[in-house]
């Protein structure tokens, strides 16, 4: 999803961490969105409004009375009020129903509006009693929270505090324009490829990047679920993943084969988005094999492959009623047809198809059919993994 013409008011209040707030822009214009801008006083301390009107930015500083209906403009101007960094003092005024700055009184016209609150500050001020009281009372009213990160605050004191990666600010100003239809639900993912070893240090793997799995992994977060992600061989990718996502990290087979059994029990749907070697190796050597004493006529060294459990099939025997079993499948050929098999045969809920003579595995966008249950067979055109996730989501209905 990006936020083409979502209309962002981005509130910056008087935190050391104001200058983050540049970054943050910048992203969100570079996302499709239209930002007008809100400093508070003391964040004027910090940064200079001058910096949002050298981008060519209308920038509204805390004065109410210099333009009267201005907070009332603002309010309808907004699909989102994010407030970036978010101060103690104005997160718990706000609470208060205190509507004596501009951005207050904002907030206080938007009731109806979702409002984003991404709070940094000093560990001790975000531990603190009243802060956590006051955060949850204005979860009940239309406002969400990206949390902060751990580590060295400005002052040196460590714990939880920092302003978070613009990346997990760009994914909570999108999840808040998502419908939650994975509301409270439990989604396992698996992605990546499964790695075959016939001594400690050789194996037998495939092209997939895991990229499809993490995007699904992203767009079930977004659609409100709670997600654990199997990643097999994808720690290239892992800052792709959102940090609120449970990584169980598996690298062949029988690791997979384990935690998928464990954890599926626990869940209410499973996206089978890795690439499971179809074959083992029949023996594995404790130690590495040496060239010499092993190589056979011709240079060829013999190493015999076994069959794997079909372990789609394997999960979706012990399917309870109300689990989804979601299985995804790469074709050369026939992609319908072959589709409609595998769904049926391994007693799917859904299959998405994709043809990889298309040049799929490993890029960044993807292409195929997905089949329901139900025999429907819907197209989607290529496009950037992500989206084509978030869309796949979107089609996902549970048994009433
Ligand atoms: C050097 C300095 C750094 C500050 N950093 C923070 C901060 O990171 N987070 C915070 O909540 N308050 C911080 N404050 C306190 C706020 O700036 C202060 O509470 C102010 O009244 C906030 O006003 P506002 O919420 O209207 O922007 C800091 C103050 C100073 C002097």
């Amino acid at each position: 999803m990006s936020l083409h013409n979502k209309n962002i008011l981005l509130c910056i209040t008087g935190s050391i961490s104001c200058y983050k707030s540049i970054d943050l822009y910048r992203r969100l214009k570079k996302a499709g969105a239209k930002v007008k801008i809100i400093v508070s006083d003391a964040a004027t301390k910090f940064i200079s409004p001058y910096i949002f009107e050298s981008f060519g930015e209308e920038v509204f500083e805390d004065d109410a009375f210099k333009s009267p209906l201005s907070h009332i403009d603002l309010s309808k101007f907004a699909d989102i009020i994010l407030i970036a960094p978010a101060t103690y003092n104005t997160i718990n005024k706000l609470a208060a129903g205190i509507a004596d700055t501009l951005i207050t009184l904002t907030v206080a016209a938007s009731p109806d509006k979702p409002k984003l609150l991404v709070p940094a500050m000093n560990p001790n001020m975000y531990a603190n009693k009243i802060l956590k009281d006051n955060l949850n009372k204005l979860a009940k009213h239309n406002f969400y929270v990206v949390s902060p990160e751990t580590g060295n605050a400005a002052c040196g004191d460590f714990g939880e505090g920092k302003f978070p990666e613009i990346d997990d600010i760009i994914f909570g100003v999108e999840s808040v324009f998502k419908k939650k239809t994975l509301n409270g639900r439990k989604v396992l993912v698996t992605a990546g490829a499964t790695r075959e070893y016939f001594d400690p240090v050789r194996f037998m793997s495939n092209g997939s990047s895991g990229k499809m799995g993490i995007s699904i992994a992203n767009a079930a977060l977004k659609a409100g679920a709670e997600v654990k992600l199997i990643a097999l061989n994808i720690d290239d990718r892992i800052q792709y993943i959102n940090r609120r996502i449970k990584i169980i990290s598996r690298t062949d087979f029988n690791g997979l084969k384990e935690s998928l059994f464990d954890e599926f029990k626990k869940s209410d749907i499973l996206f089978m988005a890795a690439a499971v070697s179809d074959y083992g190796f029949k023996e594995k050597s404790p130690v590495k094999i040496k060239k010499s004493g092993n190589t056979g006529a011709g240079g060829t060294l013999k190493v015999e492959l076994m069959q794997n459990e079909d372990l789609l099939k394997a999960v979706s025997k012990i399917k309870k009623d109300g689990q989804i079993v979601f299985g995804f499948a790469a074709e050369t050929g026939s992609a319908i047809e072959n589709g409609r098999k595998k769904l049926s045969e391994k007693s799917l809920d859904y299959i998405f198809v994709n043809d990889v003579s298309k040049d799929i595995i490993g890029g960044d966008e993807n292409e195929g059919f997905l089949i329901t249950k139900a025999g429907e067979v819907n197209r989607f055109e290529r496009e950037k993994k992500e989206s084509l996730a978030e869309k796949l989501i979107e089609e996902i209905s549970f048994p009433a």
